[in-house]
């Protein structure tokens, strides 16, 4: 576990919280890796029956953090990518998966909501979903469960100009099951997660398998990374992570010459 992801079980209930909020609790490798190794092993530990996802800080989390984008597209990084196992865990995991977001949720924090089975968003939450800004694909299948959950026309729409929906469009559109005043938020997630607690795990566990099909949807991750890791490698993404080091917009004119 690293310290910028904090692991709490109590009364059977994992609470996950993304613990960076210096930098808006931009997601890294290491911290994909805690998170996987956590929902993985909640899978067959019989003590954990209900995974809450949660941000410290005033925003759920700024999506993937960017400077490790920078460093796959120039070859910096090597290893493992934990992303993928943790987008693998969420996709399969049969435990109830309950999300209390606050502030912003840019990329991966909001494709993550679409495998979370509850859903509580604060007054304030902002779900944005920017890759193609960053010159990139939609991840974590989101390019499946997007347009299923809230439509084609909105899903490209919120894709391709990576605009931000606010919390009650997201209630409305069933991508939330709950908006509550921000002060509410944890007190909120923590009373569903213990609702759930108190239900019959395999029952649980069994119709969440009827809902989702878990071969299905690691099967359209995999084609998604196999195109992101294509995109990383373009002219069109290197000037994107060149520009957010510079602190700058990209200028994506001058690569047409
Ligand atoms: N990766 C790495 N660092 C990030 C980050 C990310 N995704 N998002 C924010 N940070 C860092 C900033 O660089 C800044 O670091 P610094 O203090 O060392 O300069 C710090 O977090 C605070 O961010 P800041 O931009 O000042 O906060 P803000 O409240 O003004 O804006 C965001 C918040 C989320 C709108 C803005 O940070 C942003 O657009 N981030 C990038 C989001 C993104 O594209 N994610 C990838 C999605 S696929």
């Amino acid at each position: 576990m690293t310290e910028h992801i904090k692991s709490e079980r109590k009364d059977h209930v994992l609470t996950l919280t993304f613990a960076r909020p210096d930098k808006k609790n931009a997601l890294t490798n290491v911290m994909y890796g805690a998170l996987a190794d956590a929902i993985v092993a909640a899978e067959t530990d019989k003590a954990t029956r209900v995974i809450v996802l949660r941000g410290e800080g005033d925003m759920f989390t700024a999506g993937n953090d960017v400077g490790e984008f920078a460093d796959m597209a120039t070859g910096a990084f090597r290893g493992e990518r934990h992303v993928s196992r943790f987008v693998e865990a969420i996709a399969r995991s049969t435990r109830p998966l309950v999300a209390a977001v606050q502030g912003r949720a840019v990329g991966i924090g909001t494709t993550m909501l679409l495998h979370c089975d509850f859903v509580v968003l604060a007054e304030d939450a902002q779900l944005s979903t920017p890759f193609v800004n960053l010159a990139l694909v939609p991840e974590a299948a989101s390019t499946l469960l997007m347009p299923l959950r809230i439509g084609y026309a909105r899903a490209y729409e919120m894709f391709a100009l990576g605009e931000a929906m606010d919390a009650k469009t997201a209630l409305q559109l069933g991508i939330a099951n709950r908006v509550v005043p921000l002060s509410k938020l944890h007190m909120e997630a923590a009373m569903v997660a213990a609702r759930l607690a108190r239900l019959p795990a395999g029952s649980l566990a069994a119709t969440k398998r009827l809902m989702r099909n878990a071969e299905v949807l690691t099967a359209q991750i995999g084609a998604e990374s196999e195109c992101f890791a294509a995109r990383l490698q373009t002219a069109e993404a290197r000037e994107v992570f060149t520009a957010f080091a510079e602190k700058r917009p990209p200028d994506f004119a001058r690569l047409a010459s």
